[in-house]
């Protein structure tokens, strides 16, 4: 659905309301040029090459056209336009040339920056972080979802807001992009921000707490969640889909995903699981919008067990590992407190000798972290992943036996309720013998609630 369509949400209120698109792709592809500025001295994790290449990547997920693309080595930073002004004078032909609307350039421009730019561009100009924003709102598909990007993006709008062409632009009837709105009329936009900021954030509040109450009930399921995360186009959905069965959109697009995803499945050996696929991470995502996904996040910060996909075919495979790894300890998720898997997919794309050296070197595990190489596409190495997550699950929950008087229904209720029971047996007339697996979370209480009723422990 695109983000164009009013959604009613169940309070039958529009919620693209109040946000038109920054890139207004309604009639047809945005035509656009790409800039990846290489600062020289500035030591990057990716070559500029390749962020050229992930920068394309990002416009093509909004089926932006690109009609010319190129990285320009800087040796400073222009504090007014950030590129030199040959460069600038070089893109304002281009623009003038192929007629385009649109310039992107891969960094965090500040808003004068910014503003100077399309003045002397004569198009609208968009960083990395407008674009992310851009794509997250086009790919939002649940109400939470849809609300949160709202939220980012108008955070992301108020501190910028003098290049803001939204509203203001509706406002004055304007089809330019170049200059900005009066001071007062400044004024009043940052006024009437604030307010929705304000509502969407009770609005958000509101779904998350409902939500809440969905995953402690989910929680108290017998089944563990298991959050598949990743770098954006590691192969998640493809994943997810293969040990679930289930049929989510896969596409080779960045940020098909966007909202969180669950399903229970069933273990090689028959324990059911929840997995749940989340949204992709991607290099210099804005730290408001990880902000703004913390709810859509929660599987994973309450998993069990976190699997980590990783394109392994990809040359920038190490790098991007590094950049989820910093996202997921900003949201407090390290293998110190949970346990993680690391699953190296698209090994089919692999020549068969790196096959085999990649097996050996995973069989030893990186950093202590158990690793399963794998083909998601092909499902190569899928159930000896399904063995690992049923071996630590196994390894970080008991089994007990529990021998409960038949109307003792409060603790009964209690043992289905946050235990998994496996079997239950007649014990006698008026007793009934409980085989119940407790995991890590739910032992002590589990322990001090049947103190003298537990008849013997197994695995
Ligand atoms: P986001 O939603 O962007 O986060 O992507 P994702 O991580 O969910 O990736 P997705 O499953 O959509 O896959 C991205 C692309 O990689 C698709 O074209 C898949 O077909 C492809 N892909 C996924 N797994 C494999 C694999 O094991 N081998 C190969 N050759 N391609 C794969």
């Amino acid at each position: 659905m695109s983000k164009h369509t009013v959604r009613p949400d169940a309070e039958g209120v529009s919620l693209a309301r109040g946000r038109k698109a920054t890139i207004d792709r309604r009639v047809a592809p945005t035509r656009v040029g790409l800039v990846c500025p290489a600062v020289s001295g500035v030591k990057t994790s990716r070559s500029p090459e390749a962020r050229l290449a992930e920068f394309e990547g990002l416009a093509r997920a909004i089926r932006l056209e690109i009609v010319f693309s190129e990285i320009v080595n800087l040796r400073e930073i222009r504090p007014a336009t950030f590129i030199g002004g040959g460069t600038v004078e070089r893109i304002k032909a281009r623009v003038e040339a192929e007629k385009l609307e649109l310039v992107l350039l891969d960094t965090q421009l500040s808003p004068s920056q910014q503003r100077n730019l399309e003045r002397a561009t004569g198009a609208k100009v968009l960083d990395r972080t407008a674009l992310i924003l851009e794509i997250f709102g086009e790919r939002a598909a649940t109400r939470e979802g849809v609300l949160q990007v709202e939220l980012a993006h108008l955070t992301y709008q108020k501190g910028r807001l003098v290049r803001s062409w939204t509203h203001l632009e509706r406002q004055r009837g304007s089809t330019s992009f170049i200059g900005g709105p009066g001071e007062t009329q400044m004024e009043s936009d940052r006024r009437l921000l604030e307010e929705k900021i304000l509502v969407l954030k009770e609005r958000i509040e509101k779904i998350t707490r409902s939500r809440n109450e969905q995953r402690k009930s989910r929680r108290a399921e017998p089944f563990p969640m298991i959050a598949l995360v990743g770098y954006t186009n590691s192969g998640k959905s493809t994943l997810f889909n293969r040990l679930t069965g289930a049929g989510v959109v896969v596409k080779d697009l960045l940020f098909a995903t966007l909202d969180t995803t669950v399903r229970r499945a069933k273990l090689p050996r028959g324990r059911e699981v929840v997995f749940s696929d989340t949204v992709g991470f991607v290099s210099d995502l804005p730290t408001d919008l990880i902000a703004a996904f913390r709810g859509t996040l929660a599987e994973v910060i309450d998993a069990r067990i976190v699997l980590h996909v990783r394109d392994i075919a990809s040359v920038q495979s190490a790098a991007e590992a590094t950049d989820v790894e910093a996202i997921l300890k900003h949201l407090g998720v390290e293998p110190s407190t949970t346990a993680f898997i690391e699953v190296w997919n698209k090994i089919d794309l692999l020549p068969e000798a790196k096959r085999v050296s990649m097996r050996a070197e995973a069989a030893t595990g990186r950093n202590g972290i158990v690793v399963c190489p794998l083909s998601a596409a092909t499902g190569e190495g899928a159930d000896a992943l399904l063995l690992a997550v049923e071996n630590i699950l196994a390894l970080s929950s008991r089994t007990y036996s529990v021998v409960l008087p038949s109307g003792d229904g409060k603790r009964i209720h209690w043992l289905y309720e946050n235990g998994e029971v496996l079997e239950t047996v007649p014990a006698g007339d008026f007793e009934t013998r409980y085989e119940v697996r407790i995991g890590p979370t739910r032992k002590q209480q589990f322990l001090s609630l049947f103190e003298g009723n537990i008849a013997g422990g197994g695995a």
